[in-house]
């Protein structure tokens, strides 16, 4: 009787892991599927991104990334910023800044990283 109850446990404990990979897997698909919509910026859109925020460095931009992909997909896809005028993305960040609770280092971050890729 005792016996049964500890290999009931570890079957349990198998589909827990189970469970826990597929969760992974997902996991990984979904951070890669935002990688392709959400680019690194390119060393010729980081020189475009300092030709009109002259502070604004590689890293910033770099930053901005991980704030677009963490952030802004929670409620919706990720936007991609290429889909967007510079402009419209600009105005598009200033709107969504305060449901994804920006600070104003992310909402810069932001702006200047999903700038870099549009072309307007
Ligand atoms: C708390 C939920 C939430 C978060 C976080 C969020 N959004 Fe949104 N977003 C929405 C909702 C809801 C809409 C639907 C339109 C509306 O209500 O304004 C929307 C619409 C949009 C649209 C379409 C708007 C248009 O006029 O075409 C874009 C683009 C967008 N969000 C970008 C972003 C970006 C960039 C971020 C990160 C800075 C972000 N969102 C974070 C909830 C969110």
């Amino acid at each position: 009787m005792k016996k049964r109850v500890i290999v009931q446990f570890k079957q349990g404990a198998t589909l827990k892991k189970t469970n826990m990979l597929a969760f992974g897997v997902l996991v990984a698909v979904a951070l890669a599927a935002c990688a392709i919509r959400q680019p690194p910026a390119s060393p010729a859109d980081i020189s475009r991104a300092q030709q009109k925020w002259p502070a604004a460095s590689a890293a910033q931009l770099a930053d901005g990334r991980q704030v677009v992909i963490r952030r802004c997909g929670t409620c919706h896809q990720t936007p991609d910023p290429r889909e967007f005028t510079g402009d419209r993305w600009i105005e598009v960040v200033g709107s969504m800044a305060k449901r994804a609770h920006l600070t104003s280092e992310e909402h810069e971050a932001a702006v200047r990283y999903g700038w870099s890729l549009t072309r307007n």
